[in-house]
């Protein structure tokens, strides 16, 4: 971990010590974790997680949760959990309550944080339903178990885009009224109502973060970035959807780990926390850094047919979290993606082997008819 990173992760610890004070906003005692479950953590995110909270943290213990669908890979994370003797990982479906709560009881855990989702959008277009089951009906399941276990602290990992659509002025707030458009919008839009829903009614300590895009190490290549990295190095076309001006706020996976983990200590209970990159760019931007990057020409770009909803621009008010929990992004977009880029050129043993079989398949389905 660079010392930038160290820096950031640490201020969850050095934050917490300051949060008792009425300056900070931010009401009672900070919450230290002995044992989380981590559902969902052999993805994109929850990989990063975990790898980011067993160096911040050196007495934590982390139960990974993940029944490993075509985005879950333990490879993600060979490399630190090998020999550490505080992660254990369970092959486990966030809907069956009842091994959800076996689980708390073996490990002892003290609270929840729920990455475990179907996080596709051009996926949910095709077939909502495993959308519903597993961010709908699983979260349920999650929540029903952390009231079972003696209401566990939970930590709902949301996404900005249950706020629906911005056109080019504008901010999303933790008010902003939420109007989703795609049916996995929906789907984290019902969870996270299931999810206050059970902190008002059950007074279950539940804190919601809703982010912006991430981008970074171990991405599934299904998602914009690591899927123009992926064809550029073929020398594939780049499929660009509609004229390319949607536009995204790109936050670094590492900054996302450091805002949950503040969220996690320090967050109060009941609050929705925006998650935002500061840096807002068009798709077709981003897709032309790459090549730049990359050394690839600009005639790689295929405009395709637009995804139908498409959402036009999401852009985060992340203000609460900067008052609240003393988080701020650290990453630079130039930086974070020429890294990026870096690390799936030198990990295309890992690109090869999840873009075999399968994801050949989704391809051919998902853009042969664009
Ligand atoms: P991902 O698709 O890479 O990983 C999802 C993980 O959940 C996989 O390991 C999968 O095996 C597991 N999973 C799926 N269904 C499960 C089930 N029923 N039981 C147990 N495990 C299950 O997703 P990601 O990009 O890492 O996203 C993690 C979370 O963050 C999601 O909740 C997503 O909605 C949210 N989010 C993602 C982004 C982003 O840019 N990627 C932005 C905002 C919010
Ligand atoms: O905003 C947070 C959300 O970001 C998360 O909740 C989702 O889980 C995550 O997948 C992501 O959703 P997006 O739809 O914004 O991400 P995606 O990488 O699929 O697309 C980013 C933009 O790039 C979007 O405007 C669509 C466009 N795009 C995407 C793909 C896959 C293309 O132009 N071509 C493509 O091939």
């Amino acid at each position: 971990m660079s010392d930038q990173r160290r820096a950031a992760s640490e201020r969850a610890g050095s934050v917490s010590a300051r949060a008792s004070e009425p300056t900070t906003g931010v009401v009672g005692t900070p919450f230290k974790p002995k044992c989380i479950l981590v559902t969902g953590g052999a993805g994109f995110i929850g990989s990063n997680f975990i790898r980011h909270l067993l160096a911040a943290d050196r007495s934590v213990r982390i139960v990974n949760a993940d029944c490993l669908t075509y985005a879950g890979n333990l490879e993600n994370l060979a490399d630190v959990t090998a020999d550490e003797p505080r992660y254990t990982f369970a092959k486990a479906d966030i809907c069956e309550t009842a091994t959800i709560v076996a689980l708390c009881h073996e490990h002892g855990i003290d609270s929840i944080i729920n990455f475990a989702a179907e996080s596709h959008v051009d996926r949910s277009i095709e077939g909502a339903a495993p959308f519903i089951r597993t961010n709908v009906q699983g979260t349920l399941s999650l929540l029903e178990a952390a009231r079972a276990c003696g209401n566990l602290r939970f930590l709902q990992v949301g996404t900005d885009e249950v706020y629906g659509t911005l056109g080019d002025e504008g901010l999303f707030t933790e008010s902003t009224p939420l109007d989703p458009h795609s049916p996995y919008s929906a789907s984290k839009a019902a969870a996270d109502h299931l999810v206050s829903a059970f902190g008002t009614t059950y007074g279950l300590p539940v804190i919601i973060t809703r982010c912006s895009n991430n981008y970074g190490p171990f991405q599934f290549p299904e998602k914009m970035i690591p899927l123009m990295i992926n064809n550029a190095r073929q020398n594939k076309p780049l499929p660009v959807y509609g004229d390319g001006s949607n536009i995204r706020d790109w936050l670094h996976v590492e900054d996302h780990c450091t805002a949950i983990h503040a969220a996690l200590c320090i967050g109060r209970p009941g609050r929705v926390y925006n998650i935002g990159g500061n840096s807002e760019r068009k798709n077709i931007d981003v897709v032309k850094t790459i090549l730049k990057f990359m050394g690839k020409p600009d005639s790689l770009i295929t405009y395709v047919k637009d995804r139908p909803g498409h959402d036009f621009r999401y852009a985060i008010d992340a203000t609460r979290a900067r008052d609240e929990l003393g988080w701020l992004p650290m990453t630079k977009f130039e930086t974070g993606i020429e890294q990026t880029i870096n690390w799936y050129l030198s990990h295309q043993n890992w690109l090869d082997h999840v873009t075999s079989g399968t994801y050949r398949e989704y391809c051919e389905q998902m853009y042969a008819k664009r």
